[in-house]
Formats: structure tokens, C-alpha cells, sequence
């Protein structure tokens, strides 16, 4: 017993020092979609506003796929627990528009973060009459990219 409290003490401070060493839910960073897709988000301002870049891995033209400037804003509040969020890709090889809208998930295990997004799609109509089949909706989930 007299052994057992300096080890559980080093424990207690290994655990407690790498909890707060890694921020999760902060949106900065690098993160891959189930379709390939990924996407970088550059510094999350103090108010929460971010910019980045979406790399798509699907397209709805048969335009040459090309990196595309989003914008968005996340919670901040909640920075800490689970984030909303949203952002806008602004696409430079077609007409459309996609805007985003997701929560930050932490596992349970405290190692994998998760974004659970959905999304729409609005693409360019050439007249009013094709109005209502212009808009699609998708579901998708990002996790981390390693550091690269
Ligand atoms: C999010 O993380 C980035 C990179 O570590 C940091 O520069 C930024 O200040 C953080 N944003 C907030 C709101 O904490
Ligand atoms: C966040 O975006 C809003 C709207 O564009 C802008 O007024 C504000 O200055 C931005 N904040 C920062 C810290 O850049
Ligand atoms: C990001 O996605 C694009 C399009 O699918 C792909 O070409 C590229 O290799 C991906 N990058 C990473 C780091 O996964």
C-alpha cells in the first residue's frame, strides 16, 4: 500500500496531462469524408469563423474536379462539447453552391472525432421551370486525417 499511491499519482498525472494536450473538436485541421473526400480548415477564429479548402472526390459535372474555398463558422461555446458548425464550398469548376451542417462527435473513448454532416447541393438552373430539381441533399461523416 505504502508503493501503491506515488504509482497511481503518476498514472492519475500521464492520463490527466494527455487529456488536456489534445483539444478535440476544434475544427482546424485536416479531415476525410466516407466518399474520399477531404478537406482542410485553416485557423478557427476567436469569434468562430474559419475558412479552408474542400477537395471533392465526386462531382455532379463532368468538369475537371478542383479544390474549392469554404467558409463556415462553429459553435464555439460548445468548443469543448460537440460543436455545431456550417460552411459553404464555393465551387470553382462548376455553377453550384453546397452548404454544410454538422455537429462535432467525440467517441466514447475519447480518441476519434467524429463530424456528422448534412448537406445541400444547389446547382444552376438554366430556366425557373427547372427550379425544383435543383437541389440535392446528402448525408456525410468526416473523421481526422493524420497530421501531415
Ligand atoms: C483551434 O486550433 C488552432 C490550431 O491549434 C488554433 O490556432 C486556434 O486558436 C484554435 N481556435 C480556438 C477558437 O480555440
Ligand atoms: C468573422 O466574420 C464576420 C463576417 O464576415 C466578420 O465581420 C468578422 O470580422 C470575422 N471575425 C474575424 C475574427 O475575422
Ligand atoms: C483528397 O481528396 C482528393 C480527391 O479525392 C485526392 O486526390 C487526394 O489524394 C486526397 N488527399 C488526401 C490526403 O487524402
Amino acid at each position: 500500500m505504502v508503493q501503491a499511491a506515488p504509482f497511481l499519482l503518476v498514472v492519475f498525472l500521464a492520463l490527466g496531462a494527455h487529456g488536456l494536450s489534445v483539444q478535440k473538436c476544434n475544427l482546424t485541421g485536416h479531415w476525410k469524408n466516407d466518399l474520399g473526400s477531404n478537406m482542410t480548415i485553416f485557423k478557427v477564429k476567436e469569434d468562430g469563423n474559419f475558412s479552408g479548402i474542400y477537395h471533392t472526390a465526386v462531382s455532379d459535372t463532368t468538369e475537371r474536379i478542383q479544390t474549392s474555398p469554404l467558409r463556415g463558422s462553429q459553435h464555439l461555446p460548445n468548443q469543448l462539447n460537440q460543436p455545431t458548425f456550417g460552411f459553404t464550398v464555393h465551387w470553382t469548376f462548376s455553377d453550384s453552391i453546397t452548404v454544410f451542417t454538422g455537429q462535432c462527435f467525440v467517441e466514447e473513448n475519447h480518441e476519434k472525432e467524429v463530424l456528422k454532416t448534412m448537406w445541400l447541393l444547389r446547382k444552376h438552373a438554366d430556366k425557373r421551370g427547372n427550379d425544383w430539381k435543383a437541389t440535392l441533399v446528402g448525408y456525410n461523416e468526416f473523421t481526422r486525417l493524420e497530421k501531415q
